[in-house]
């Protein structure tokens, strides 16, 4: 190991998951770590796959469809406060727990 730490990146794949590359600690809601192991891990968005957190591939057999564009995101995101639950844009402390309020 020579102490290079990869910065993390998230990649939204079209109709696909959400793919996780560099360093990353994935945890259950209720703050356990989730064994891993990797470095590159794809989350699924579509609800649709039994091992989720991750994607399974179902998404395909689901036929997801990534209906906002990343600008139509981006713009969420300039006013929206981000919740445990997912945005808001009314009480920033919706949603959280453990604490995190
Ligand atoms: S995004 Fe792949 S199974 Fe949901």
């Amino acid at each position: 190991m020579n102490g290079h730490v990869d910065p993390t990146s998230i990649t939204v794949y079209p109709d696909g998951p959400l793919l996780v590359r560099g360093s990353f600690e994935l945890r259950s809601a209720d703050g356990r770590v989730i064994d891993t192991d990797r470095n590159v891990i794809a989350l699924c968005r579509c609800g649709r796959s039994r091992l989720k957190p991750l994607c399974d591939g179902s998404h395909k057999s689901a036929r997801f469809v990534d209906s906002a564009s990343a600008d139509e995101v981006s713009h969420v995101l300039q006013f929206a406060q981000p919740t445990a639950r997912g945005m808001s844009d009314g009480d920033e402390t919706e949603g959280l727990s453990h604490g995190e309020a």
